[in-house]
């Protein structure tokens, strides 16, 4: 048995879910004639109560996409140290929007307020002039951190009234908005524009989206295209995306209660792991990439994130059994 705890992006498509793929209507979407896309991006749009939304071949370009349309070069960009675009993203903001980034720190992977305010400068010819508030929920490298409603409420309010536009990449918003209980148009309310992925822990084999207002959205084709994100009969893309919006949302409390359910076993057996908010698991052990390794040969992948931290996700394709797989593994290693 193997159990594949690298990432929630390992999903395969489902059987119903390539059926869907197979029978969607097509077009042409650089020619502005693709039904499923137009179909995404008008259910995208209205689910999380923007004017309008752009299909993405990923989350990476979605982002770049709604960091580009809110800045221009020279600017700079608040957001949290391990978010993604400054970690994973191989520099792409700084590279092709021209952005500065300033990395800020927060207790897992959640920005306070009055780190963002210090943080935005004065104006003087010698700083670049921020423009551009990040907020990513759930926070990946946070551990699957979810924000408080009232800390994004705060935050996008003082971006505002400073003059910043603001930008959630919103990977696995889906997962916030399960564990939270506040809809995704509550949780997107006062943010410009906002990333969503489909092939992370919602099943899809490819597809991101961007949301904001119709001039940002039409800026943003413009930039997609430059970018080479100009596709063609991406609607058979899109329908798994459409498939994955109507099966795989509320299932995610599912993924959620495996990962509480993995911890208690590595809590139960002494080790240091913090009760997941998601679907994201974090355990401290002596030697993480020994134990990776280790784990590995017993059927567990992970990945070790840190020189005693291991990183587990949990998805679609992970049961209970899975767990308790994982968690037969780590007490052999004890
Ligand atoms: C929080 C977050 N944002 C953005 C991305 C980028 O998505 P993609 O891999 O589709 O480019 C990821 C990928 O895992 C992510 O975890």
């Amino acid at each position: 048995m193997i159990v594949d705890f690298r990432s929630d992006t390992v999903t395969r498509p489902s059987d119903a879910m390539k059926a869907a793929m197979v029978a969607a209507p097509l077009g042409d979407d650089v020619l502005g004639d693709e039904p499923t896309v137009q179909a995404l991006e008008r259910r995208c749009a209205e689910l999380a109560g923007k004017e309008a939304c752009l299909f993405m071949p990923s989350g990476s370009m979605a982002n770049l996409v709604g960091i580009s349309v809110n800045t221009r070069g020279g600017d700079e960009v608040l957001m949290h140290e391990g978010a993604h675009p400054i970690n994973y993203e191989a520099a792409g903001p700084a590279r092709f929007a021209g952005v500065q980034i300033r990395p800020l720190p927060g207790e897992h992977g959640i920005l306070d307020v009055d780190t963002v305010s210090a943080a935005i400068r004065p104006e003087d010819d010698h700083f670049a002039p921020a423009t551009l508030l990040c907020i990513e929920d759930t926070a990946n490298r946070g551990g699957g951190s979810v924000y408080p409603i009232e800390r994004l409420d705060a935050l996008t309010e003082l971006a505002h009234s400073r003059g910043l536009k603001t930008h959630m990449d919103g990977a696995r918003i889906f997962n916030a908005v399960g564990a939270s209980g506040h809809s995704l148009q509550r949780r997107l309310r006062d943010f410009d524009t906002a990333s969503f992925c489909f092939s992370k822990a919602l099943g899809a084999p490819v597809g991101s989206v961007l949301v904001g207002s119709a001039d940002a959205m039409k800026l943003g084709r413009r930039v997609r295209k430059s970018l080479g994100g100009g596709m063609r009969q991406s609607g058979m893309l899109a329908a798994a995306c459409l498939y994955a919006l109507d099966h795989n949302i509320d299932r995610l409390a599912v993924d959620h209660a495996n990962a509480a359910a993995l911890v208690a076993g590595l809590q139960a057996m002494g080790l240091d792991s913090r009760t997941p908010p998601t679907n994201m698991v974090y355990v401290e052990v002596p030697d993480g990439p020994a134990w990776q390794d280790a784990l590995e040969e017993a059927g567990v992948r992970c990945f070790a994130v840190g020189p005693t931290a291991l990183r587990l996700v949990v998805h679609l394709a992970i049961d209970r059994a899975g767990v308790d797989h994982a968690i037969r593994a780590f007490q052999a290693l004890q």
